[in-house]
C-alpha cells in the first residue's frame, strides 16, 4: 500500500515509517526542512520525501491524493498556543479529508486520549464529550464525520507518554523541571492515573489499524491502562539524583508550568476492545523501566 505520512521525521512518525517499510508498504514522508527530509530518508532508500509544512494546504492535498492511505501523525507542539496549534491541525486535517472524499481511501486521524473521561476508564466506543478537557476532541469528531463522505476514516487516541529512545516530550520535560527545581514532583497524593505506550509498540498499532482497522472506528494505543503519576514521579527522582515530593494544589501551576495541566490529570484508558479487533498486544518494555533505564538528563 502506498501511504503518506505527516509527522514523519518524529519520534513516533519515524518508527511508523521503518514498520511501514519492512512490511512491504510504499511511503511518502512530509518534510517541512532539508534536515527532516534527510532523516525520513535515512530511515530506508525506498521512502520518498514530500517537502511542506502543515500549513501548506495544497501539499497536503497533493500527498493525499497521490496515495493509497494517510496517517497524519505531523503536529505542532507548542504547549503555550495550544489552541493555535489545534487550528492549523484542524485545517490540516480538513484538507486532506476533503481532497479524499468518494475515494473510500484510509485517514488515519491521530489523538491523544488526555481528557476522554477524567477519572472514569475510557473505553474505544466512547465518543468525547463537548465539553472534554480534550482539546483536538473537536478535530477528532471533525475527522471521524468523513465515514459519512466516503473517506475510510480511524482515529488512534494515544497515551500521553508514548516512550522509547529519543523520547522529547512530556517525561523529557519533566525531567528539566525535576531538574531545575532540585525535586521530582507531582501533585496531592500523586494517585492519578496516566496511560502509556511505548513508541515502537505505538508504530505497530498504527500498521495494524491500516491493515486491520474498520471505518469510524477509534482504536486505543495504550499497553499500560493507568500508571499512579507518582511512580513516574520516583523514577524521574532516582535517575536525576533528586528528592520526591508532593506539590501543593496551590503552588503546582508555578512549580510545573504549562505542565500542570497534564500533571494534574487522571486519564486511565482501556485498549481491551483495540487488542482484540486487532489482534495486537504490546510486546516493547514498559514506561518504568525504559525511563530508568533508557532516560538521562540532556
Ligand atoms: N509522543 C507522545 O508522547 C504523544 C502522546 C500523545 C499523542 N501524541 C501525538 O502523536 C503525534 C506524533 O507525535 P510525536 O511524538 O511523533 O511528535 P514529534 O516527535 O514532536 O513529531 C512531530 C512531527 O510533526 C512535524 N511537524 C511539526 N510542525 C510541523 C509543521 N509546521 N509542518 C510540517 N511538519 C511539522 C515534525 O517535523 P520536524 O521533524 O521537522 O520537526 C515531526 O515530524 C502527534 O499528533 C502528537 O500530538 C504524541
Amino acid at each position: 500500500m502506498k501511504v503518506f505520512v505527516t509527522g514523519a521525521s518524529g519520534f513516533i512518525g519515524s518508527a511508523l515509517l521503518s514498520e511501514l517499510v519492512s512490511s512491504g508498504n510504499e511511503v511518502i514522508g512530509l518534510a517541512r526542512s532539508e534536515e527532516s527530509a534527510t532523516k525520513i530518508e535515512s530511515i530506508s532508500p525506498t521512502v520518498k520525501v514530500l517537502r511542506g509544512d502543515l500549513r501548506d494546504l495544497d501539499t497536503l492535498r497533493k500527498g493525499a491524493t497521490d496515495s493509497e492511505a494517510v496517517v497524519h501523525l505531523g503536529f505542532v507542539h507548542d504547549f503555550a498556543n495550544y489552541d493555535r496549534c489545534c487550528e492549523i491541525d484542524r485545517k490540516a486535517t480538513v484538507a486532506m479529508l476533503e481532497s479524499l472524499k468518494v475515494t473510500n481511501k484510509q485517514f488515519i486521524y491521530t489523538n491523544g486520549s488526555f481528557g476522554l473521561h477524567p477519572g472514569k476508564v475510557a473505553y474505544k466506543e466512547d465518543t468525547i464529550d463537548e465539553d472534554s478537557e480534550n482539546l483536538r476532541a473537536v478535530n477528532e469528531e471533525t475527522a471521524l464525520s468523513y465515514k459519512d463522505k466516503g473517506v475510510s476514516v480511524r482515529c488512534v487516541r494515544l497515551a500521553p507518554t508514548v516512550h522509547g529512545k529519543g523520547d522529547r516530550a512530556f517525561v523529557p520535560i519533566l525531567m528539566d523541571i525535576a531538574q531545575a527545581s532540585g525535586k521530582s514532583g507531582y501533585v496531592g497524593d500523586g494517585h492519578n492515573l496516566w496511560p502509556a505506550i511505548h513508541r515502537l509498540d505505538a508504530a505497530r498499532l498504527f500498521r495494524l489499524v491500516l491493515k486491520k482497522g474498520r471505518t469510524g472506528e477509534a482504536y486505543h494505543g495504550i499497553a499500560e491502562q493507568g500508571i499512579p503519576f507518582k511512580e513516574i514521579a520516583k523514577v524521574i527522582g532516582e535517575i536525576i539524583n533528586v528528592p520526591v515530593a508532593s506539590i501543593p494544589e496551590c503552588k503546582a501551576g508555578k512549580h510545573f508550568s504549562f505542565m500542570n495541566f497534564f500533571v494534574t490529570r487522571d486519564g486511565p484508558v482501556s485498549s481491551v476492545a483495540t487488542r482484540k479487533d486487532l489482534e495486537w498486544e504490546p510486546q516493547q518494555v514498559g514506561p518504568l523501566e525504559d525511563i530508568r533505564t533508557n532516560y538521562r538528563l540532556n
